[in-house]
This record gives structure tokens, C-alpha cells and sequence, in this order.
């Protein structure tokens, strides 16, 4: 018994901003960005919230699937730039959506965090707990990122994605690896807010997104395609009987790096950074959901699917698409 995904669904925000624009705000230029990141333009909120964009993802993969919001007994979001601290975005959304009968609460593993959510809801779909569940990436990192940070503020965009899982017989999610590298945290990383009380007063340290951005690359090129491979060989796939390879869009080099290190040809690796950019726990949800509406994914396709970052945090899952 596995669960498979039966709809999917996204939002973005209205406003498009190209790499032109952010010539006007910092010292940079589109050919650096699309020559170093592949990025030629995200989304980003100018009024959109965390909230309102993953209710509609979910509400689109719920229409996708041909339910009501009343059936859900899961939802997961997966952020982790949320609206509040409590209550979390899940409740939130559960609100908007009017899925009164589902359990919420949320997730955050970073750029990790869809593929997290996606085994958590396996697990407890496949104990028995429950029969189905919503799975959101959702992030307004606009608001987490330092817009005077050239090395920072051109890689991400804001989106959600979402997708609803049930139980099957058989297909579906076939395997999955997931890993945590706590000692590496400071490699990414963006400070809540600091303690604060009547005994003591501490400064913020980092309270905008901070990156060191080659050890980033270096983690994604060499712990990604580690972890494929430790997925493929836990459930007897090869790497060429898979047709497509979902990563988290970070960055078109780190996804070239991946395809050449598994030995795979770069057309089984779909991306939309150019578009979008890289936003974190609700990329990959939007690729799938781009692929889905587009005839891209049929029945009985192999898709590895790859989250990595913050954390350090990474995973792989291998489906078949029904
Ligand atoms: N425009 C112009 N110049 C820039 C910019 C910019 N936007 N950003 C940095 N530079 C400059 C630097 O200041 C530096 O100048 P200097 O040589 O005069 O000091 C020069 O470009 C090279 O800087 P590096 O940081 O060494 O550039 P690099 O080739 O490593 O590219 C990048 C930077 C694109 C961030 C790269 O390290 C990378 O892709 N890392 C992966 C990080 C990533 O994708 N993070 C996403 C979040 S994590 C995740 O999703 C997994």
C-alpha cells in the first residue's frame, strides 16, 4: 500500500520581476543572474500572503482531483517563511479552504520542506491514520530577504504549490530517503526574532536571509545525486528507467551538476527557475503542477523528485505517475 497524487495545483504572485528590474535596485545585471543561476524573472507579493497563495494552490489541486475541501483529513504546509509564528499557516488555510474535517500543522525542513510534508503524509496514509491528505509548499521569501544583498535578492520568488494524496494498491510513491546535516546550518540561514523579556535583551543576528552560496552549490552537487542514487537502489530502479527528475529549482548549474554526476541527459530534468526563481518549499509542487497541466506526466511514468537546502537538509523520493 502507497499513496499517489490525485490532483495538483499553484499560485504565484501578479508581479513579475525581471532581472532588468533589480539592475535599477542593485549592483547587478541579467546577464550575470542568468549566466551564474539560469534566472531571467520571478514573482514576487505585493499584497499576496503566505496564506492566501497556498489556499489557492490548494483549492486548484483540490479541483485537479475532483473533491471537496470537506474530504481532506491532512493538510500539511510546508514554509518556512510563515504570516505568523501562531497560529500556523496550515490552520490558516484549513480556515480559507473550509476544510473543517482536516488535521493542520506545519512543516518546515527549507528548500526540503515539500518533500518532507510529501513522506509525512505517506507515512500516516499508509498507517492506516488517514485516508488522504493536501501537501503545500507555500513562501513569501520576499519578505525574509535583504533587497540591498546582491548575492541574496535575485535568487528567490514567491509561490505555492500543493498537491492531494491518497491511498493506492499499488504505484504511487514507490521509496524514499531523507537527511539532516544540523552541523551545517550556518551555511543558510535567516534568524527569528531574538530573545527578548523583562531579564534580558539580545540583538538579532542575521533577521534577513544569509548564504554562502559556494558552500550551498557544493552541498546540492555532491549530497543530491547521493541521495537519488541511495533512493533508485532502495527501490531496484535504475537511473535510466526514470523519465523525469523533479529537483528543487535552485539554481540551473546546481541541476546541470546533478544530471552530469548521475550520468543523465538534461532534457529528463524539467525546470521553470527561469520563470519563477527559486522559492523554496513551494518549487517543487509548481514544477509538477506546471507539468501536470501541460500532459507532461503520464500514467505509469518514473519521476525521481529531490528537495535540498537549508538545514542542511535533503531527500529523494521515486513515483509512478497513475
Ligand atoms: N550580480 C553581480 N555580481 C555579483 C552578484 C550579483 N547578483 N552576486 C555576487 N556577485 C559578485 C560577488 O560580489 C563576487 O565579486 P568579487 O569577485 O568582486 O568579490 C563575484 O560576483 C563572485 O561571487 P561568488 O559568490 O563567488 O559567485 P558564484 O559564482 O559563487 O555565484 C551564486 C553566486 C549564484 C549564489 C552561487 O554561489 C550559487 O548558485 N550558489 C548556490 C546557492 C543557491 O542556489 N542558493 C539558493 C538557496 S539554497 C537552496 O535553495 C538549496
Amino acid at each position: 500500500m502507497a499513496i499517489r497524487i490525485i490532483g495538483t495545483g499553484s499560485a504565484l504572485p501578479k508581479k513579475q520581476v525581471t532581472n532588468k528590474e533589480l539592475e535599477s535596485r542593485v549592483d547587478t545585471s541579467d546577464e550575470w543572474i542568468r549566466e551564474r543561476t539560469g534566472i531571467g524573472s520571478r514573482h514576487i507579493s505585493t499584497g499576496e500572503t503566505l496564506v492566501s497563495l497556498t489556499a489557492q494552490a490548494c483549492g486548484r489541486a483540490l479541483e485537479n482531483a475532483g473533491r471537496q475541501a470537506s474530504e481532506v483529513e491532512l493538510l500539511l504546509v510546508a514554509t518556512c517563511s510563515p504570516e505568523r509564528g501562531i497560529p500556523c499557516a496550515a490552520c490558516q488555510v484549513q480556515s480559507a479552504l473550509g476544510a473543517d474535517r482536516a488535521v493542520a500543522f506545519d512543516l518546515n525542513a527549507a528548500c526540503a520542506g515539500f518533500l518532507f510534508a510529501l513522506n509525512t503524509a505517506c507515512a500516516y496514509v499508509e498507517a492506516g491514520i488517514y485516508r488522504n491528505a493536501l501537501v503545500a509548499g507555500g513562501e513569501v521569501l520576499s519578505k525574509i530577504v535583504d533587497w540591498t544583498d546582491r548575492g541574496t535578492c535575485i535568487l528567490f520568488g514567491d509561490g505555492a504549490g500543493a498537491c492531494l494524496v491518497e491511498k493506492c494498491d499499488r504505484g504511487g510513491l514507490l521509496g524514499f530517503v531523507q537527511h539532516s546535516d544540523g552541523s551545517r546550518g550556518d551555511v543558510l540561514k535567516c534568524d527569528s526574532r531574538p530573545l527578548k523579556n523583562p531579564f534580558v535583551s539580545l540583538e538579532m543576528e542575521a533577521p534577513y536571509v544569509q548564504m554562502d552560496g559556494r558552500e550551498v552549490f557544493a552541498f546540492a552537487v555532491r549530497q543530491v545525486p547521493e541521495s537519488i542514487t541511495e533512493v533508485l537502489h532502495k527501490t531496484g530502479i535504475a537511473v535510466e528507467e526514470v523519465d523525469l527528475f523533479v529537483l528543487h529549482q535552485a539554481n540551473r548549474r546546481i541541476i546541470e551538476g546533478i544530471a552530469k554526476r548521475l550520468g543523465a541527459d538534461i532534457s529528463r530534468f524539467p525546470v521553470n527557475l527561469d520563470r519563477v526563481g527559486n522559492m523554496s518549499s513551494a518549487a517543487i509542487p509548481v514544477l509538477l503542477d506546471e507539468l501536470n497541466r501541460q500532459g507532461k506526466l503520464q500514467a505509469g511514468m518514473k519521476l525521481v523528485l529531490s528537495g535540498f537546502g537549508a538545514g542542511l537538509t535533503y531527500g529523494s523520493c521515486v513515483m509512478e505517475w497513475q
